[in-house]
């Protein structure tokens, strides 16, 4: 099975060119201007159209119990939905209560992701640490799964204490792990949704002020401190706001070993959507909350000047009918989480490359390149070269739409992006030299995903 993509311009983190990529198999065999089309060769057109590395989303959830009930998304709808949005590897956060053992919670996740169409790994959840959770999370790392995911929040359920991150960031570090950290101290947090609470306050629009930027600088000063006391490697997930990518610059001037993340909501919605009337502000409550807009920019400059590493969605699917409204009188109930894993990669390109804010290296470097990385997938992932998996997505710039949840393929009842415009889309995507999306949309295999094993490579 061969596949030549033509005249494509060929965009990675560090090239830019117009040429062809041959596929042969699973791989990239050759790429180049005018490449020969060897017999029988399938062959795609990509004139006027950019082609770019499969997209890498370091950071989403399918399946999620949390705050009383399930994520929406199934490794079938999430995988459909990321590969028509250019997304071609999921990395999942595994999530187990502080209750379940660990080994067990990873075969559980592993298990849903056999119907994925998309390649899949995780971010191993360690929510405590106990005599036991030494030799599970080697027992992890040695199965391929080599970062681990912390929560510095949600008090009494995914949250642990300091000897528990002390711990788990000391067995980072002499086993090679990179450490995840959702950071927002927690108590902070608790103190003050009481506060809000007991005053009346109860509507969405309190989120933000019961997790101001104050608490999220707060918990990754936290995680810095003890990086850097361990020497463990530590990723700052969702990072929302300048007082906390200031608090990572000063621990990395420091020569603390930190990147940071941020997500797609951060980058184009801020917190008056959160404020929006009817309860409808609910659709935008996601932890640490959206901004006050001036972080927008903040974020757009750390992105090209990479101090801000990669962009994923932390995509958490929860209907406004019936989930979202658990919370209508609390809003310290309504389930976090905008999703969003279909859309990233357009918006990033709508309104970040078109509108001047990056360049199409930085999307490519941000979305793909920089996950592959740092979690042990390049150059098998994040980059077109030869050798490298063929996951690749034939990008369309003269495509002109709206995001609507009609049309949408996650399962959730509801876009945070309703009626926005996109000025590009997907046309083709490949995984492992399989068409997965044609014309835009889902034509591939669902159970056709694999599960990737990754080296530890933070020592
Ligand atoms: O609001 C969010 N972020 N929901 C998903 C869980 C998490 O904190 O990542
Ligand atoms: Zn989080
Ligand atoms: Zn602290
Ligand atoms: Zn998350």
């Amino acid at each position: 099975m061969s596949l030549l993509i033509q005249n494509g311009r060929i965009v990675t983190a560090s090239d830019d060119f117009v040429g062809d990529v041959l596929v042969e198999g699973e791989v990239i065999a050759a790429m180049g201007p005018k490449l020969a089309k060897p017999a029988g060769a399938d062959v795609i057109d990509a004139s006027g159209k950019f082609v770019f590395p499969g997209f890498i989303d370091p950071h989403v959830h399918i399946y999620l119990p949390f705050m009383g009930t399930f994520a929406k998304d199934t490794y079938a709808t999430a995988s459909r939905a990321a590969l028509v949005g250019g997304t071609t590897t999921l990395i999942e956060m595994c999530c187990p209560a502080r209750g379940d053992d660990p080994l067990e919670a990873f075969e559980l996740w592993k298990s849903k992701g056999a119907e994925s169409a998309c390649d899949y790994t995780f971010h191993m959840g360690i929510s405590r640490f106990d005599e036991t959770t030494e030799a599970a999370i080697r027992e992890i790392a040695a199965r391929g799964v080599t970062s681990l995911k912390v929560f510095l929040a949600y008090k009494g359920a995914f949250g642990i204490d300091d000897g528990e991150l002390f711990q788990t960031l000391k067995l980072a570090k002499e086993l090679g792990l990179i450490v995840t950290a959702h950071c927002e101290n927690e108590t902070l947090v608790s103190e003050l949704q009481r506060r809000l609470l007991s005053e009346g306050k109860t509507g969405p629009e309190w989120h933000e002020p019961s997790r101001p930027p104050q608490v999220e600088a707060e918990g990754v000063h936290h995680l810095m401190t003890f990086a850097e006391m361990t020497g463990a490697h530590v990723y700052c997930v969702h990072t929302s706001c300048r007082e906390a990518l200031e608090a990572v610059q000063q621990a990395q001037l420091r020569g603390v070993q930190a990147w940071v993340e941020t997500v797609i909501p951060y980058l184009v919605v801020d917190k008056t959507y959160a404020e929006r009337p009817n309860f409808e502000g609910a659709k935008y409550v996601m932890s640490p909350p959206l901004r006050d807009v001036k972080h927008q920019p903040v974020l757009w400059n750390a992105l090209r000047s990479r101090l801000v590493s990669t962009v994923a969605t932390d995509h958490a699917p929860f209907d406004f009918h019936g989930q979202k409204e658990m919370g209508r009188d609390d809003f310290t109930k309504i389930p976090n989480g905008i999703p969003s894993v279909e859309d990233r990669i357009n918006l990033l390109y709508t309104y970040g490359v078109c509108r001047g804010r990056i360049d199409l290296p930085t999307l490519v470097d941000a979305a793909s390149t920089q996950a592959a990385k740092l979690f042990g997938l390049y150059p098998r992932k994040g980059t077109i070269a030869v050798g490298s998996d063929a996951d690749l997505v034939v990008y369309d710039p003269a495509y002109r739409g709206k995001i609507s949840a009609q049309t949408q393929q996650m399962a959730v009842d509801y876009s945070a992006f309703e009626g926005w415009d996109l000025e590009g889309r997907p046309t083709i995507v490949t995984v492992r030299g399989q068409i997965q999306v044609c014309d835009g949309k889902f034509v591939g295999n669902l159970g056709s995903g694999q599960f990737l094993a990754r080296p530890a490579t933070h020592f």
